[in-house]
């Protein structure tokens, strides 16, 4: 995937809802226990909006965060693009409303919906802009409110999932040593939708019809896809750049379960302490958890710059993917 130009991440940033949800309140919703949660997921407690807040005012606040980190104003940002499967409204895109809370010119600016997937997909789209050379600066978020489209009923699902945003400015280098965005892979197979979907509220059974407007799961299927296609994807990428396993300086995967997490790392014989995981206390936020986990890892030291990260996800559609990235 060469260019014209090198692709870097320039700033990154997150932001998280305050308010918490703890396995012991999950406790009282739904027959489960706090041991079992956090046995088969590794989650204690997941972040979720309150009442009045939606995925813009996450998205606008992880991308704030983001442009401070790249040391950049608004007016420097070239196209601007939000990953969720949870927008505030149907119509109009998250982004747009990103793009005027933060005062950016009139740029282009538009939604991307392809799950857990979502944020990588964004990125690979960011970083063919920018290595083609028709935009300096491109800000991705990935922001999900999935407490709104979670069954509080449902004990199989309701104790993984969680809100929250995260953010990357892409920007072009002209540094001759920057590596930035090595390589990057997407992938999809619609022949598994109903495993993971929501049935309700879009053009074919509209909100108010009868028919759920909340997650649907077939969580042991979708836990087997998951760990086989992120350990092949980073297996692709490997092969893409001819690039070791030993290189790889952080694999960051999608934060959907610890046991999925543990697995991929396992199965890629890739030692535990060099994966970072962020989901015993945010849980799964879908497209914001990628950006979220490098933020966390940034500001808590363990990330340097120049650091090679292995950035792979999954979500359903199902969608996978991955990225290469020299931070
Ligand atoms: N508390 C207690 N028991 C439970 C709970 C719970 N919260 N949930 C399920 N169980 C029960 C089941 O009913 C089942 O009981 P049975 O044996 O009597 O039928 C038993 O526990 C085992 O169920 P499994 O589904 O096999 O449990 P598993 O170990 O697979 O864990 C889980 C379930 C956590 C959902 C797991 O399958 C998982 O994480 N799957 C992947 C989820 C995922 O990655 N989703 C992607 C989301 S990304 C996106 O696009 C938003």
């Amino acid at each position: 995937m060469n260019g014209l130009y090198k692709a870097v991440i320039r700033g990154v940033g997150s932001y998280l809802p305050e308010t918490r949800l703890t396995n012991v309140e999950i406790e009282q919703m739904v027959e489960t226990s706090d041991d079992w949660i956090q046995t088969r997921t590794g989650i204690v407690e997941r972040r979720i909006a309150r009442p009045e807040e939606a995925t813009s005012d996450f998205a606008y606040l992880a991308a704030r965060a983001a442009l401070d980190d790249a040391q950049l104003e608004p007016a420097d940002i070239d196209l601007l693009i939000v990953a969720t499967e949870t927008p505030d409204y149907i119509l109009p895109p998250v982004a747009c409303q990103v793009q005027a809370r933060l005062g950016c010119r009139n740029i282009g600016a538009f939604d991307l919906h392809a799950t857990c997937a979502g944020f990588l997909s964004a990125l690979q789209v960011a970083e063919q802009y920018v290595k083609a050379g028709v935009h300096r600066h491109v800000l991705v978020v990935g922001a999900d409110t999935l407490s709104r489209f979670t069954d509080y009923t449902d004990r199989a699902t309701c104790i993984l999932f969680a809100d929250g945003a995260g953010a990357f400015v892409v920007s072009r280098s002209d540094d001759p040593a920057a590596r930035g965005i090595v390589a990057s892979a997407l992938h999809s197979d619609g022949t598994y939708f109903h495993n993971l979907y929501i049935p309700g509220g879009g053009s074919r059974t509209p909100y108010g019809e009868g028919v759920k407007a909340k997650i649907v799961m077939d969580g042991r299927k979708i836990f087997k896809l998951a760990v086989n296609v992120m350990a092949t994807t980073v297996q692709e990428l490997l092969n893409q750049t001819g690039c070791h396993l030993d290189e790889i300086d952080w694999l960051i995967p999608h934060q959907a379960n610890q046991r999925i997490i543990d697995a991929i790392a396992e199965s890629l014989n890739f030692p535990a302490e060099k994966v970072i995981s962020t989901i015993q206390n945010i849980g799964n936020n879908s497209s914001a958890t990628i950006p979220i986990a490098v933020d966390t890892a940034i500001r808590d030291g363990r990330i340097q710059r120049g650091d090679l990260l292995m950035l792979v996800a999954f979500g359903g559609g199902l969608v996978w993917g991955g990225a290469m990235v020299e931070y």
